[in-house]
């Protein structure tokens, strides 16, 4: 049944691209398949299931009657008396009553252990370990963050980033550039502590990140991922999140940095318009502007964006990290972005190649120094 359900799950969470690609049938073909497996299993359980209560019946009452001859015939031969024999027989049956339950018992405790093997295949991951003792909790945060030495790799044979440097101050712009599956992201995930790096160190604000908890760490940076999340609720409730503190006046001045508040103005209800449960009712590039607006808002001394851009087109992409600049005073913006026009003003352009930060510098010195970075920029310019 489960198994079943995750199917039907993925199927109707890719409904188009199945559509697209017109896999209806095999879809179809494989739900069949599935859904014969599930139907064939309740039988089954079902059959065996049913089949226990009987037997034990069958064998009890077969017990009665063997015990009811015997004594019969120990009665005839006088040698115990009718009051004996109906105590026996009343006994066998007080006897075999609880066997009967518990054989139910256990063809029930059997189908709910194989629904439970499923939550304690989920429980039986090892947690995220906990925090050292003694952690010092991360407060007013100005952003400066150092990168020592820092190797890693997901799996212990392969190494994703090897012996990486890094240094932003606080208040910087730095963008992060390379070719997909470089490290870009796991660069992030390292910031954000969701994995502990093999060797070497990271600090924030002078202090081990490893020496302080990892929530107060987290709440430390706004984080803006490539897919979207907007719940259902208002365009204004999504934007601040729930804090209903937030002014009025700031709430419209991420929305124009990010440049959605036109649209928003345009809508009927304006910023009390209800986004859908995914928000289907407007589009993928305006999701995005609009979690950035959020991510403005929050109260974080450092901000991510990694590919939170993609959907936007070049020039509000440009005016977006210029309006950062404004908005962003003082804090720490990490930047990943493909598209190398709209990085032109960052402090730091880092280029990832192989694991290993390849260059380092800003856009002009880099442009300059006619490595990978120049030559990945002439080539989005060609033509
Ligand atoms: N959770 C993971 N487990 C194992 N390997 C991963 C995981 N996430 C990413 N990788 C690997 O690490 C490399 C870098 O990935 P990533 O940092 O996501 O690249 P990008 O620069 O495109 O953001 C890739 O080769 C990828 O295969
Ligand atoms: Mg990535």
């Amino acid at each position: 049944m489960g198994e079943l359900n995750g199917f039907v799950e993925e199927i109707i969470s890719g409904q188009k691209t199945i559509k697209a690609y017109h896999q209806e049938e095999t879809m179809i073909a494989r739900f069949e398949e599935k859904n014969q497996a599930a139907t064939q299993a309740f039988y089954n359980a079902e059959y065996y299931g049913n089949i226990v209560g009987p037997s034990v019946n069958f064998i009890n009452n077969l017990s009665i009657s063997l015990i009811s001859l015997l004594g019969a015939i120990l009665f005839l031969h006088q040698m115990i008396t009718v009051g004996k024999l109906t105590s026996f027989t009343l006994y066998s049956r007080k006897f075999s009553g609880p066997i009967n339950e518990l054989a139910n018992i256990i063809s029930e405790l059997q189908s709910s252990l194989a629904a439970a093997e499923r939550v304690f295949r989920l429980m039986d991951e090892p947690p995220e370990p906990a925090d050292k003792p003694g952690s010092v909790e991360y407060r007013d945060v100005s952003g400066d963050v150092e990168m020592n030495n820092i190797s890693f790799g997901y799996l212990p044979d392969r190494i994703v980033l090897e012996n990486l440097n890094l240094k932003a101050d606080r208040g910087s712009l730095i963008a992060i550039v390379g070719p997909t599956g470089a490290g870009k992201t796991t660069l992030i995930n390292l910031l954000m502590r969701f994995y502990d790096p093999n060797s070497g160190h990271i600090t924030l604000d002078g202090t081990d990140i490893k020496d302080a908890t990892r929530k107060s760490l987290r709440q430390a940076y706004a984080m803006v991922l490539q897919d979207t999340w907007l719940f259902h609720g208002t365009i204004y409730e999504n934007l601040t999140y729930g804090n209903d503190s937030i002014p009025m006046e700031d709430v419209i001045k991420a929305a124009k940095a990010v440049k959605i508040h036109h649209y928003i103005e345009t809508l009927p209800e304006g910023y009390q318009t209800v986004l859908n449960e995914d928000g289907i009712n407007i589009s993928q590039g305006q999701k995005q502007l609009l979690t950035i607006a959020r991510a403005m808002l929050s109260d974080c001394n450092m901000l991510i964006l990694d590919e939170a851009t993609s959907n936007v087109d070049t020039r509000t992409e440009i005016e977006i990290q210029k309006a950062m600049r404004v908005l962003m005073q003082n804090k720490t913006c990490f930047i990943i972005a493909h598209r190398l026009s709209t990085i032109e003003n960052a402090d730091i352009v880092l280029v990832v190649k192989d694991g290993n930060i390849a260059e380092q510098g800003s856009h002009t010195e880099l442009i300059a120094k006619k490595g990978i970075y120049a030559e990945l920029y002439h080539s989005q310019f060609q033509s």
